[in-house]
């Protein structure tokens, strides 16, 4: 990195205003001219905030050799110009393996929230880990995979199934980490949907390629039935989508990116279309780097590169010096293969984002090592316990079971409550995971494991709080105890010591809290979405219980309906994996310190069978499904969901009133987007083109956040989904008070991608706006047409 060097501002930026950008006819060559697309200097994107960054980064450029130019592009140091190479590091959920860091909860949770201010304030906080450590690239926040399918092996690592939800918080994260002063290096782009034979080590098929190295996932029935072995192909499988999907569904999210702040690009390590996304040029050169108007590197998921001038014309930025080196990239300048316009692109890309979020000023941390004490914990656990109840989803309450108010006796189950024998960190796996964790699970694996310093589990936050309520607390720490209940634990007789099965325990206790859990991670998808051995014991105490509840952390959608329909169960606590609070944040929400607030980021199905889209074992995995994944499908279909989209109770209750839409018939009026290319499209875009108002009522007993949810129905020649999210806001209102609620929306959120136009087009006709607590809980009602 550069140490306080100051450049002059060396010159002004050519800017074209209005410059149309033409898509390109062929979409296979991929030669010197073609690269000149996506290159800054080309002057078609105005640059904005970045114009002093870039301005700096073409000053340093300036006084770089070619072969100083390849060592900052492949990551080397340039000690004459006071370059140190950028040093990158995962996750979303902090540094990870680095010792005395915050063990936060994962992004899956984060996005339960629905809550921008605590999504804003848990990546603020993460960022400052970050830079304190002495990192200058987070490989994070992950946007995507998105949830095209619910088996995907990685979800747990993003924002949440819906474009417009996952757009916003990852918005908010690039914002961030900007803000802080680390270039958020967002991912994957894109397509990156699922983890079996996503990487080219091992065939397609059986034998399921990649990291993984295993099996694939067993998976249901269905799953296996799409199953070819045939194929000759080899692995990274390559995703195929149809322009209309991947702008409406997976580019949608890097727009909000982009626009606010985002430096780096992770392309993955997956094809898109036949060839890899990162030697892409339709990905990188013609969506990223034009239609959005990124200005900052695109660096390359694992094995995501595989040549010079593939790669680099594509719109990759850094790379490996086994690919690019003298021999390679400088030649080519000299034989006229290559670029000297694109080489300098690459450099200024590699540093622009240094520039941008100020790392140049001298300020930062030098690099820690992993062990070194550096302490960047702060008073993070504050947010980490706040953000971890605020996402937890209150799925079923019968008769106010909960909030819980002092028991006089309580049983816990399931190895779910308490830590695993030897914890709370383990050994780092990008092999997948197994499906279940024997133990409080609050962390990931793969690029979002989780370095916790400690961990408060149920069972000793639960024991804290029996011990202040004069509460008897009992507990079975094992799944398949009662199979052999005929046994006895060890030692355990006299005083106050019951028959020694589950059955004894349910039976004696007011309250019986099951702790289950699904696990997920890098490398593998899931095998399963219910888990045999769990729901078994869900079903034993519940058999005997009639007051049990049901605590579940999960990676992913986890069904409930092998027990939800039991009137003994009472209550049911669904949420992601919460970090180093956990115990905490789980305990304040059954005791009502905390009123539940969170929402399913993704629809919890019946049965598997309901999900349209699984695992793809071919080396051509057609996104046939188009836009239609998660709510859009169930609703289109009318598919009943368990739990819809958007669903969460609360404590309390709301009541929605004065629905009100008001247009700005100016901004409406032009079919296409009018404005100057910028950093995030085309200016317009993000004109406020609506406001939609209402008031809400606090009508219950105790105070609590609503999270209000917009959906919008297109006229019919957008061909839109039955109703898509377009606004939430998170509104606290105390008990007897209304609150108003504003949602705007930007010119983008009412239009949908003209393929034949190549632009974002709003359709004239009637929009109709319908605003409740869920995707299937619609209160009240409004529209507006647009002529
Ligand atoms: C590199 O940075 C150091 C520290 O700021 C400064 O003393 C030195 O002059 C710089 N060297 C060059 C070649 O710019
Ligand atoms: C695309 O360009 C390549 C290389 O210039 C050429 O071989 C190919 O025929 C072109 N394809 C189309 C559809 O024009
Ligand atoms: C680069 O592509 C253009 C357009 O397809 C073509 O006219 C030109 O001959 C190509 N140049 C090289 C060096 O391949
Ligand atoms: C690349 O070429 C330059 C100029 O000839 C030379 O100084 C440099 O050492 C070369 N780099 C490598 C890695 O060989
Ligand atoms: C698969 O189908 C068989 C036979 O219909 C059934 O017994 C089994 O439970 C199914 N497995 C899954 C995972 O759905
Ligand atoms: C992939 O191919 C489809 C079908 O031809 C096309 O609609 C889509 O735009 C292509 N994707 C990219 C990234 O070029
Ligand atoms: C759980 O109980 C079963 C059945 O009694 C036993 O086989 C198993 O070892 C126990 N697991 C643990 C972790 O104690
Ligand atoms: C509910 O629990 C009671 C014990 O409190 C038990 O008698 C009953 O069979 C249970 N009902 C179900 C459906 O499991
Ligand atoms: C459970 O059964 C007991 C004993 O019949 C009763 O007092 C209690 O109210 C029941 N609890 C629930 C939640 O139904
Ligand atoms: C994917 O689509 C292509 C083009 O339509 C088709 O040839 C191929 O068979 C499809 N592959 C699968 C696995 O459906
Ligand atoms: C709607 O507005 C009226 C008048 O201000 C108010 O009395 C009513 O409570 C509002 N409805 C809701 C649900 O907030
Ligand atoms: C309506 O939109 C036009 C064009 O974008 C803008 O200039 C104007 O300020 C907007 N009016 C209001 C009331 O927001």
């Amino acid at each position: 990195m550069l140490y306080k060097q100051l450049f002059a501002v060396a010159s002004i930026l050519p800017l074209i205003s209005g410059a149309k950008h033409q898509r390109r006819a062929n979409s296979t060559s991929t030669n010197a001219t073609l690269a000149a697309e996506g290159i800054l200097s080309n002057g078609l994107v105005d640059l904005g905030d970045w114009a002093d960054a870039y301005a700096q980064a073409e000053a340093f450029v300036a006084g770089l050799t070619n072969s100083e130019k390849i060592s900052i592009i492949t990551g080397g140091d340039v000690a004459s110009a006071n370059w140190t190479a950028l040093q990158f590091k995962d996750g979303g959920q902090g540094p990870q393996g680095y010792d005395w860091t915050t063990g936060w909860g994962e992004s899956s949770a984060l996005g339960m929230t629905w809550d921008k201010a605590a999504i804003g304030r848990q990546f603020s906080a993460v960022a400052l880990e970050f830079y304190q450590k002495g990192f200058q690239v987070a490989n994070a926040p992950t946007s995507q995979p998105l949830g095209r399918t619910p088996w995907g092996g990685r979800l747990v690592e993003a924002l949440g199934a819906d474009p417009y939800l996952n757009g916003i918080a990852f918005g908010l994260g690039a914002k961030a980490f900007s803000d802080v002063g680390v270039i958020p290096g967002g991912k994957h782009f894109l397509l990156n949907e699922q983890e079996t034979n996503r990487s080219a080590s091992g065939g397609m098929g059986g034998g399921g390629g990649g990291f993984g190295g295993g099996s694939p996932p067993g998976a249901g029935n269905m799953t296996l039935a799409a199953r070819d072995t045939s194929t000759t192909e080899s692995a990274p499988y390559s995703s195929n989508a149809d322009d209309k999907t991947i702008h409406e569904t997976y580019l949608w999210t890097f727009y909000d990116a982009v626009k606010n702040g985002l430096g780096g690009v992770m392309c993955a390590m997956t094809k898109v279309n036949g060839t890899l996304s990162c030697e892409n040029a339709d990905l990188l050169n013609t969506l990223l780097k034009t239609e959005l108007g990124f200005p900052g590197l695109v660096f390359p998921d694992v094995n995501g590169q595989s040549s010079a001038y593939g790669s680099a014309d594509a719109g990759l930025d850094y790379g490996s010096s086994s690919y690019w080196s003298n021999d390679t990239l400088v030649a080519g300048i000299a034989n006229g293969s290559f670029s000297q316009a694109r080489l300098d692109d690459m450099v200024i890309r590699n540093s622009i984002g240094y520039f941008k979020v100020n790392l140049n000023n001298g300020s930062q941390p030098a690099l820690a090592g992993s062990s070194d004490f550096v302490d960047t914990m702060g008073n993070h656990s504050v947010i980490v316990r706040e953000n971890g109840a605020a996402s937890l989803v209150l799925l079923k309450n019968t008769n106010n079971a909960l909030p819980l108010v002092k028991p006089r006796s309580m049983a816990l189950f399931g190895s779910g409550a308490g830590p695993v024998m030897a914890g709370p960190n383990y050994v780092f796996s990008v092999t997948g995971a197994p499906s279940t964790y024997d133990g409080h699970l609050a962390g990931g694996s793969g690029s979002g494991q989780t370095s916790f310093p400690y961990l408060y589990t149920p069972n000793s936050v639960l024991t804290q709080r029996a011990a202040a309520d004069h509460t008897m607390i009992r507990w079975i720490l094992n799944n398949t105890y009662a199979a052999s209940s005929s046994s006895t634990f060890n030692g355990l007789s006299g005083g106050t010591a019951i028959s020694q099965s589950v059955t004894s325990y349910a039976t004696s206790a007011e309250v019986c809290l099951v702790f289950i859990n699904a696990f997920s991670g890098e490398g593998a998808d899931r095998t399963e979405l219910k888990n045999d051995e769990q729901d078994a014991l869900v079903n034993s105490v519940a058999a005997e219980c009639n007051n049990t509840m049901v605590v579940i952390n999960t990676v992913g959608a986890r069904l409930v309906d092998q027990w939800i329909e039991n009137d003994n169960i009472t209550a049911v606590v669904y949420g992601g994996l919460l970090g180093q609070e956990s115990g905490n944040s789980i305990v304040d929400v059954l005791y009502g310190d905390v009123n539940p607030s969170g929402r399913l980021p993704y629809t919890i199905a019946k049965n598997e069978s309901d999900y349209n889209v699984e695992i793809c074992y071919t080396y051509n995995c057609n996104f046939t499904e188009g836009n239609y994944i998660d709510y859009r499908y169930f609703d289109k279909y009318n598919v009943t969901p368990r739990y819809e989209f958007g669903y969460g109770l609360s404590y309390t209750e709301f009541t929605y009133g004065n629905l009100t839409v008001n247009t700005n018939t100016t901004a409406l009026s032009s079919i296409y987007p009018t404005g100057v290319l910028t950093v995030g499209g085309k200016a317009d875009l993000w004109d406020e083109v609506m406001t939609v108002s209402l008031s809400i009522s606090n009508t219950g007993s105790v105070d609590g956040n609503e999270v209000a949810q917009l959906y919008v129905a297109y006229p019919d020649v957008a061909d839109q989904p039955l109703r898509q999210l377009r606004g939430f806001e998170k509104v606290l209102i105390a008990t007897g008070a209304q609150e108003p609620v504003t949602f705007s929306l930007r010119r983008r959120d009412l239009s949908y991608w003209d393929v034949v136009a190549q632009e974002w087009a709003l359709a004239r006709g009637t929009y109709t706006f319908s605003v409740g607590a869920s995707s299937r809980d619609l209160r009240v009602f409004g529209t507006a047409t647009v002529s």
